[in-house]
């Protein structure tokens, strides 16, 4: 029989022993978890005061080094020596749920699976689904606009959602799915978070599981029909690609990857958004500065504006992103031995990059925890001091296919909101409110707001 040593890196049982590294575990089985979801950033700094740049923690079921410092963050997410496993990284927390996405690949296979998708966040691509984008957020600002108050994060996940099937997978909605869709997303997220991982009725991991066995056929189920229509969304484009031998892609890969693109195109941006309007509702003199510049906005934003130039409102998305971002750690393991400063990691080990804290890093942020917009303004880009203490889209090979995405859709729905309205909470002496972390960050109540026309 071989020995762990001599089989590939991604049958080796992970190493667990870190006793030689400071830090502390915390409760048996459960580690650190539940303090990670209760206060993440009041965890993370512990950890950085007490034991410094490079520590041990368990986590998610993982025992874990904790990496707090840019030029670490940067050594993994570049990963020029291919030391760090995504696979093996996310596999350990989400591998029911991610399955055969993008991130559950590494190297070569990964490699050739982000060119099929490619093309779909190609600058030509992106211009056309301005429109589209643009005419769904109209439609949707102005029903909000009606009514006394509205949840924030549910009407804006619904907006994304809808945008997300409208771009990546137009579907006939005459049957009303989305909601069920919507649910189903919701279900797999939450269970994901589940400490008990058994799949029988009553786990919340077995409500995780059913979302994404309902997802997966969802897609599945469509895709002949899709290889057969003209439709040109991303969803047809993966079923009618083939490979070098001249076949389809394999049913299973694409429903997969349907599955994860749609969970990372509206959860992160649906959290991104709603953490905007948190803050945006507690500053209304910010909110008319904003309303001012994008009047004098063209009709319809050039591709530099949406993607390059630098202005008030997209500082707001980025400083957003930077106190809540919408993935808030980093998991990889290491496939050999490695070293951090004099610290030595061995083969086979978890490795956690929590972004939510090295974005409030107290040495390289001023202010850390205070909600300022102006330190990505031109003038002051506190955050080029080093390339990767601001990672909200991570870095190297697995960055973010989406970023442009994500901006144009901020871009859009913010224009439309500020351009017409004040947002205000529904509810007196709101902030600060009481913040849920995990899956994704939002208030706990969704945020109540209502949109009161501007004069
Ligand atoms: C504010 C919005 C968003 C944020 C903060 C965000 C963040 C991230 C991060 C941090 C990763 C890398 C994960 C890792 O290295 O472990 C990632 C990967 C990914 N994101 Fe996003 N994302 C956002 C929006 C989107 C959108 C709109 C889409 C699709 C339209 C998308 C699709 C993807 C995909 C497919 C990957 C996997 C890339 C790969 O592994 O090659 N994301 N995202």
């Amino acid at each position: 029989m071989a020995h762990a040593s001599e089989l590939p890196y991604d049958q080796r049982p992970a190493n667990r022993d870190l006793k030689h590294l400071e830090g502390e575990y915390g409760l048996p089985f459960v580690g650190k978890t539940l303090d990670m979801f209760r206060d993440p950033q009041g965890l993370f700094e512990h950890y950085y005061e007490k034991y410094g740049p490079v520590s041990r923690i368990s986590i998610t079921g993982n025992k874990c080094v904790l990496l707090l410092h840019p030029d670490h963050v940067q050594r993994v997410l570049m990963d020029r020596e291919k030391n760090f496993s995504i696979k093996m990284g996310w596999q350990s927390v989400m591998a029911d749920f991610f399955q055969g996405g993008l991130v559950m690949r590494d190297y070569d296979e990964h490699r050739v699976h982000r060119g099929i998708m490619n093309s779909a966040f190609k600058p030509q691509a992106m211009r056309s689904y301005a429109d589209r984008v643009q005419r769904i957020v109209e439609r949707s600002v102005e029903r909000w606009s009606v009514q006394d108050s509205i949840l924030f994060y549910d009407e804006m996940k619904r907006l994304l959602l809808e945008i997300a099937f409208d771009v990546f997978c137009w579907v006939d909605d005459s049957e009303n799915v989305v909601p069920e869709i919507s649910k189903a997303f919701t279900d797999m997220m939450e269970g994901a978070l589940g400490i008990v991982r058994l799949d029988m009725p009553g786990f919340l991991y077995h409500r995780g599981l059913e979302g994404r066995r309902f997802l997966k056929r969802f897609f599945m189920d469509l895709i002949e029909k899709k290889r057969r229509s003209s439709d040109e969304d991303v969803f047809a484009h993966f079923c009618k690609e083939k490979t070098e031998t001249g076949e389809y892609y394999d049913d299973e890969d694409i429903a997969d990857h349907m599955v994860f693109l749609m969970l990372a195109a509206h959860d992160t941006t649906t959290s991104a958004s709603t953490m905007a309007a948190y803050h945006l509702s507690n500053d209304w003199d910010l909110q008319s500065k904003l309303a001012d510049e994008v009047a004098e906005w063209p009709e319809e934003l050039g591709f530099d504006h949406v993607f390059h130039q630098t202005n008030e409102l997209i500082c707001v998305f980025y400083e957003t992103i930077r106190m809540h971002p919408p993935v808030p750690l980093f998991l990889r393991r290491t496939i050999r031995e490695c070293r951090f400063g004099d610290v030595e990691v061995p083969a086979d080990t978890m490795v956690c990059v929590p972004g939510t804290y090295i974005h409030r890093l107290p040495d390289w942020w001023s202010h850390p925890n205070t909600f300022d917009p102006v330190r990505f303004s031109d003038e002051v880009s506190e955050h080029r001091k080093h390339n990767f203490m601001w990672i909200p889209f991570g870095g190297g090979a697995h960055k973010c296919i989406g970023m442009h995405f994500a901006r144009m859709l901020f871009l859009l729905t913010f224009r439309e909101l500020l351009s017409k309205h004040q947002i205000e909470y529904a509810k007196p002496d709101y902030y600060p409110a009481k913040l849920q972390h995990f899956p994704f960050t939002r208030p706990l109540d969704s945020l109540p707001v209502r949109l009161t026309a501007r004069g």
